[in-house]
Order: C-alpha cells, then structure tokens, then sequence
C-alpha cells in the first residue's frame, strides 16, 4: 500500500529531532554540573566523627541513638547487656531505614517487613544480608565511628 501523503512534514521531523538533541544535550550538562557543585551527594563516608560523646556513650541500656551517616542513618546501639555497637540503620534489602523495637530487641524494617537481631543478622523478611556494623574508637576527646578495615588518623594539632 502506498501513501501519498506524510504523515508528519519535514519541519515538524528535524524540529523534533533537533529538540531532542538539545533537551539530551541540556540534560547532560545540567547533571555534570549538579555533581561538580555536590560531588559528595549519594556517597557515603568511610568514617565519622561524633562530638559529645556522653551523648552516645551513656544511652540506657535496650535503645539507640541515630547519628549522620553522610546523608544515611547510622545507629548507636546499646544492648540490654550493655555492649555498645554502631550500626548503618539502612536494610539491606532496598535501603528503607530501619527502626529498633526495643521490646523485641529487634530492629525492624517496615518496608518489607524485614526483621534483624540485636547482631545486625537479618533473621526474617526479604532482607538478604545482615545489617553492616562499623567500628568505633574514642580518641581526644571524640567518638570515631568507621567501616571496619578502615584505619582513622586525627590530624595533630
Ligand atoms: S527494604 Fe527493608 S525489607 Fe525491603
């Protein structure tokens, strides 16, 4: 079958081809610019540093409290028998942020129902791994929280 007429016009062709070319173009500069201003944004940290450490330190037994994880929740956890562990609050299953259940001394993911011990280990749900669990020192006076493997020097003043 052959038509005898276009079903759009030549102008209407190149307008939208070269109007595509300019929004892809456009776009793409506008996002390298955006990560040039904010090259931090998205990532997370290898470490922190906490001031006011009696703030984390003495949190009563069976609680928590959160702390910036770069733009992440990080968790201070202290156990019902008092071990203290920092903890990323973000499940490992989609990154929802977690909630501790202090009656339960579980920690809760309501996304998807997951659920983790008082270990960080995913014990119910679709979270396929445990809860990642960082190291932490007190030094001059600050509280260092790092992934493990990862050694923090404070500059000397
Ligand atoms: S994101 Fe936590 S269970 Fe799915």
């Amino acid at each position: 079958m052959k038509i005898n007429y276009s079903l759009i016009t030549r102008r209407t062709f190149l307008n939208t081809l070269l109007g595509g070319w300019l929004l892809a173009f456009l776009s793409g500069s506008f996002l390298a610019l955006f990560k040039f201003a904010f090259p931090t944004l998205g990532k997370e940290p290898d470490f922190v540093i906490l001031k006011n450490v009696d703030d984390y330190m003495n949190i009563p037994p069976n609680s928590i409290k959160p702390f910036a994880w770069g733009g992440k929740l990080g968790i201070f956890f202290k156990r019902a028998d008092g071990a203290l562990v920092a903890l990323k609050g973000v499940c490992s299953h989609m990154e929802c942020n977690i909630a501790y259940k202090p009656e339960e001394r579980k920690f809760y993911c309501p996304c998807h129902k997951g659920w983790f011990d008082e270990t960080g280990k995913n014990i119910k749900g679709p979270p396929p791994k445990p809860l990642e669990i960082f190291e932490y020192t007190l030094e001059e006076g600050k509280l260092i929280v790092a992934r493990k493997g990862v050694k923090v020097e404070l500059p000397k003043a």
